[in-house]
């Protein structure tokens, strides 16, 4: 995050530890832990995948493509704290802390509780797709169809305990056209998406985000 230099004159790189935590296809997973692959995001240690479902195509990709460990927390019942419990335990076992952790929320379908929330503030962002705060929750390129919108995009945010209300870092706007459908309006949202969320980590990891009053200010 930090590039430090001590009291002996010797310059060290203060590393931010990474979690995804996903629920299905994992695209953006993907894009996030190639744009680190490829020295694109730098500073940044990729250390767990988190799914909630056993089944996510993210999980296979995390494991067989980049190697990165994975971990599959089943509901089984639970709700709220007492789920998200399990995943801070599971963040705590990769060493992923408010101090150096990361946590990147990339289709995962499960609402955070606020007690999970406040054990990262600041470190905890989302991907969206529609400019927020128009069209929040489920459904938001069908919402940006179905209103009529001519202008769409996508919105990397911090999260609050607010659904999809959080201090936004980025966004980006695509065009809606008149024969889009739910699927085309997806695609060319998704295409950008996958360059929005590695830049909103890359703006992390080098430490141009300040914070003040929900205001996210992105330092020259
Ligand atoms: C993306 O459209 C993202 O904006 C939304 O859920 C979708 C996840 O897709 N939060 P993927 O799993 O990253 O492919």
């Amino acid at each position: 995050m930090l590039d430090i230099i001590n009291n002996s004159g010797f310059k060290y790189i203060k590393l931010i530890n990474l979690a995804i935590i996903i629920s299905g296809r994992g695209s953006n997973m993907t894009s996030i832990l190639s744009s680190i692959q490829k020295g694109k995001i730098q500073n940044v240690v990729p250390k767990v995948v988190i799914s909630n479902n056993p089944d996510a195509l993210g999980v296979d990709i995390a494991k067989k493509q980049f190697g990165i460990p994975t971990e599959i927390i089943l509901p089984q019942g639970k709700k709220g704290w007492e789920y998200d419990c399990e995943i801070v335990t599971v963040l705590k076992k990769y060493k992923i802390l408010k101090s150096n952790g990361l946590i990147c929320l990339a289709g995962y379908m499960k609402i955070l509780s606020k007690e999970f929330i406040d054990q990262y503030p600041f470190r905890i962002m989302n991907i969206h797709p529609a400019l927020l705060p128009s069209f929040p929750g489920l459904h938001a390129q069908k919402q940006a169809i179905d209103y009529g919108v001519k202008v769409s995009g996508c919105t990397v945010h911090f999260v609050d305990s607010g659904i999809d209300t959080g201090p936004i870092i980025l966004q980006e706007p695509v065009p809606v056209y008149s024969e889009d459908t739910e699927d085309t309006l997806s695609k060319r949202i998704l295409e950008i998406e996958h360059k929005l969320y590695p830049k909103a980590i890359t703006l992390l990891a080098n430490d141009r985000i300040t914070i003040k009053n929900r205001i996210v200010t992105i330092k020259e």
